[in-house]
């Protein structure tokens, strides 16, 4: 690989840490409901679709609810969620995001955004990030939540990019999963425990530039 057709990244974790945010509103939930879970499990929710995310933490304690009450929930956690988002600015974009987004685009490389998220276009108007990417897939354009490859899939073809030279940035291992199973080319951001399935796993985007993960990528 030379140079890739296209990069799509994961939003949450990624560009900007909205992860504890997500992770403090549904665990005030499930706290709610009399449910615990920490941080290992919360690694399960990363990635994954609001729905699917209160689905496994009712499972935790084997608890079915009707459907008019876990929307109810769901509501109640995405309004905590959202409170807490409204603060973010520019200067929220993860250190060294900014530089390597700046160089992808020098090299005219399209840049697409592939999140799960429902918030994910409030997200980007907090970073002021519309102008960056030339597609955003969320969570509103999408039918099957990460490890399906669909949210993946169809920002590689709205930039008309072959998946197998396409590189995917996912913090979450459901997401790494998604790319793998699209065979897209996968980069873990984070931690090598939880992102082992990746092509290449980098702990962040810092002193990163484009030519020095081309270079990992095509030496692996
Ligand atoms: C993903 C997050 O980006 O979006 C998950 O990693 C989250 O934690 C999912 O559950 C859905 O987000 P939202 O904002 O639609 O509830
Ligand atoms: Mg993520």
């Amino acid at each position: 690989m030379i140079k890739p057709d296209a990069c799509i990244f994961d939003l949450d974790g990624v560009i900007v840490e909205t992860s504890d945010a997500h992770f403090k509103a549904w665990q005030r939930l499930a706290e709610s409901l009399g449910i615990s879970f920490g941080e290992e499990f919360n690694e399960q929710l990363k990635g994954v679709s609001r729905r699917k995310s209160i689905e496994k933490i009712l499972a935790i304690d084997d608890r079915e609810l009707p459907e008019a009450e876990i929307q109810r929930l769901m509501d109640k956690k995405n309004g905590w969620y959202q409170d807490a988002i409204a603060e973010l600015t520019p200067d929220d974009i993860l250190e060294g995001v900014p530089e390597f987004l700046e160089t992808l685009q020098e090299m005219e490389i399209p840049l697409g955004i592939g999140s799960s998220s429902k918030n994910a276009q409030y997200i980007m108007d907090y970073l002021q990030l519309n102008d960056t990417f030339e597609v955003i897939i969320d969570g509103t354009k999408v039918e099957n939540t990460k490890p399906d490859p669909e949210v993946f899939l169809k920002g590689a073809k709205a930039l008309s990019a072959d998946p197998s030279n396409t590189i995917v940035f996912e913090d979450a291992a459901s997401g790494v999963e998604a790319a793998n199973n699209g065979q897209f080319i996968s980069v873990g951001v984070g931690s090598e425990e939880y992102l082992g399935d990746a092509d290449l796993v980098i702990p962040n985007f810092i002193g990163l530039t484009p030519e020095k993960l081309f270079k990992q990528l095509n030496d692996n």
